[in-house]
C-alpha cells in the first residue's frame, strides 16, 4: 500500500483563500507538499508570489502528470465544477472549498469519486477552520445523532453581531465583512442564506446521508430582520442568529432548515460572535458537544485546506458512511414550527393558515405575533419573506404534531382575531 505519498499541487485561485494557502504551505515544510503551479483568471493583477508560479492555462495543471493534487479555491461555481471533474477524471486527488459548486453537484461528484476512485475532500467548504465534516463522517453513528444546530456563515454572524451589539447599521457591517474577506464576492449569497444552505446540504450528507439539493431545503437569510426583532429579542434576553438545524423526529425522519432564530442567552450558539462559527451536536449517551472556531477568512479557511492536503498523504477519502453503509435518513415534512413574525400590515399575513397564535402585539406601527405554522406552509409559500415581513424561529421551534384544529380556532378567538 502507498503510504505518505509525495504531493505535488496545482492550485486554482489566488484570492483570499488561495494566497492564504500559499503562505501557510511555506510555513509547514514538514508536509512535503510542493506547490508547482497556480492557475489564475486575471494575469494582470499584482500577486504576492513569484511570477513564474502563475499561469492562466488551466490545461497546464490538469494535464501535468507530475501534479497529483488539484486544490481548487475559486468562486465561480461553474468553472470550479469543470475543473474538479476534469481533475478527478485525470486521476488526480482534489481539495475544494467551493461550497456552492459542491452542494449543487454533489450527486454527480459522488458518482465521479466512485468511478475514478480518487479522493475529493472539502473540509474548508463548511465552517472553515472547524473540522466538522470529518467528525460527522467518522465519529457519529447515524442512530445516535439526535440533532445538529450550527452557525455556518461567518458574514451574517458578523453582521448580526455588529448590528445588535455595536449599533452599526446593516450596510456598514456588510462593508466591514467584505473588507475583512469574509463575504462572498456576491454578498447576496451570504445575506440571503444561500451560502449557509449550501453548507448545510453538504453537512446533511455527512451527518445523515441526506442528499437534498439546496433549493429543496427550507431556508432564508437575514435580509428581512427588522430593528424591532432585536428589541423583542433583548426583552426576552435572546439573540438572533442564522441557525442551521437538523433534528431527528420520532418518526425517524430529519427536520432540516436554515432560518433566523432566537437563541437563549445560555445557548452555546449565543456565544458565537463575529465571523466565528459554532456547531452543537447532540447524540445519544454523550449528550451535547460544541465545536467552535473561525468560519471565514484567509488563514482559517486555508488551515482546513491544508488539513485536507495532509490527509491525502495517507490516501484519506470520504466514505460517505451514512449514505452507503447505513440506511440513509430522509428529510422530514409534515412537522410544525413555532415562529415569531413581524410585519407592517396584518393584511399581508395569512393568519388563518397558522395552527394557532400564542402572542399578538399590534400596538405599535410595526406589529408582531408568535404562532405555530406548518413546515409545508413555509416551504410552499413566500408571504413570510415578502412585503417587509420578517420571520424568526423561536428558541426550540420544532413541534412534531399539533393536537386538534379546535385548539387552533380557540387560540385565534382568544387573540381576538376571529
Ligand atoms: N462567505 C462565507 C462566510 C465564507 O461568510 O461564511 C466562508 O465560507
Amino acid at each position: 500500500m502507498e503510504t505518505h505519498k509525495e504531493l505535488t499541487i496545482g492550485l486554482f485561485g489566488f484570492g483570499v483563500v488561495g494566497e492564504g494557502l500559499y503562505k501557510v504551505l511555506q510555513q509547514t515544510p514538514s508536509l512535503k507538499a510542493t506547490l508547482k503551479k497556480v492557475c489564475i483568471k486575471n494575469a494582470d493583477k499584482k500577486r504576492n508570489a513569484p511570477a513564474e508560479l502563475f499561469t492562466t492555462d488551466r490545461e497546464a495543471l490538469l494535464n501535468d502528470p507530475a501534479i497529483n493534487v488539484i486544490v481548487e479555491v475559486i468562486d465561480d461555481a461553474d468553472a470550479a465544477y469543470a475543473i474538479v471533474s476534469r481533475a478527478l477524471e485525470n486521476g488526480k486527488d482534489v481539495v475544494s472549498a467551493s461550497k456552492k459548486m459542491l452542494a449543487e453537484h454533489l450527486p454527480a461528484l459522488l458518482a465521479l469519486q466512485a468511478k475514478t476512485g480518487r479522493s475529493l475532500l472539502y473540509e474548508a467548504a463548511a465552517c472553515a477552520s472547524i473540522p466538522v465534516i470529518r467528525n460527522l463522517e467518522e465519529y457519529y453513528d447515524n442512530d445516535l445523532l439526535h440533532s445538529i444546530r450550527a452557525i455556518v456563515n461567518g458574514s451574517t454572524n458578523y453582521i448580526l453581531t455588529k448590528m445588535f451589539e455595536e449599533g452599526l447599521d446593516f450596510k456598514q457591517a456588510l462593508v466591514q465583512a467584505q473588507q475583512l474577506g469574509f463575504a462572498e464576492s456576491n454578498p447576496k449569497l451570504d445575506v440571503e442564506g444561500f451560502d449557509a444552505v449550501n453548507k448545510w446540504a453538504l453537512l446533511l450528507t455527512h451527518a445523515y446521508g441526506i442528499t437534498e439539493s439546496p433549493e429543496n431545503i427550507l431556508f432564508n437569510g437575514i435580509q428581512n430582520i427588522h430593528a424591532l426583532d432585536a428589541v423583542v429579542g433583548r426583552e426576552k434576553n435572546q439573540a438572533i442568529k442564522l441557525v442551521a438545524q437538523a433534528q431527528k423526529l420520532k418518526n425517524g425522519k430529519v427536520a432540516a432548515f436554515v432560518l433566523p432564530q432566537f437563541v437563549k442567552a445560555d445557548d452555546h450558539l449565543a456565544f458565537v460572535k463575529n465571523e466565528y462559527n459554532g456547531v452543537e451536536i447532540e447524540s445519544g449517551f454523550s449528550d451535547k458537544q460544541f465545536f467552535y472556531g473561525k468560519g471565514a477568512g484567509s488563514f482559517p479557511t486555508a488551515s482546513a485546506v491544508l488539513s485536507d492536503i495532509s490527509a491525502l498523504r495517507y490516501q484519506y477519502k470520504y466514505e460517505y458512511k451514512k449514505l452507503y453503509h447505513h440506511i440513509p435518513q430522509e428529510a422530514a415534512a409534515g412537522y410544525y414550527l413555532r415562529v415569531y413574525i413581524s410585519f407592517d400590515d396584518i393584511a399581508l399575513v395569512p393568519k388563518e393558515r397558522f395552527e394557532w397564535i400564542e402572542e399578538w402585539h399590534a400596538q405599535q406601527e410595526r406589529k408582531y405575533l408568535v404562532g405555530v405554522v406548518a413546515y409545508d406552509e413555509l416551504r410552499k409559500h413566500n408571504w413570510w419573506r415578502e412585503n417587509n415581513t420578517s420571520l424568526v424561529l423561536t428558541a426550540d421551534p420544532v413541534i412534531e404534531e399539533v393536537e386538534t384544529r379546535k385548539l387552533k380556532k380557540k387560540s385565534l378567538e382568544l387573540a381576538g382575531i376571529l
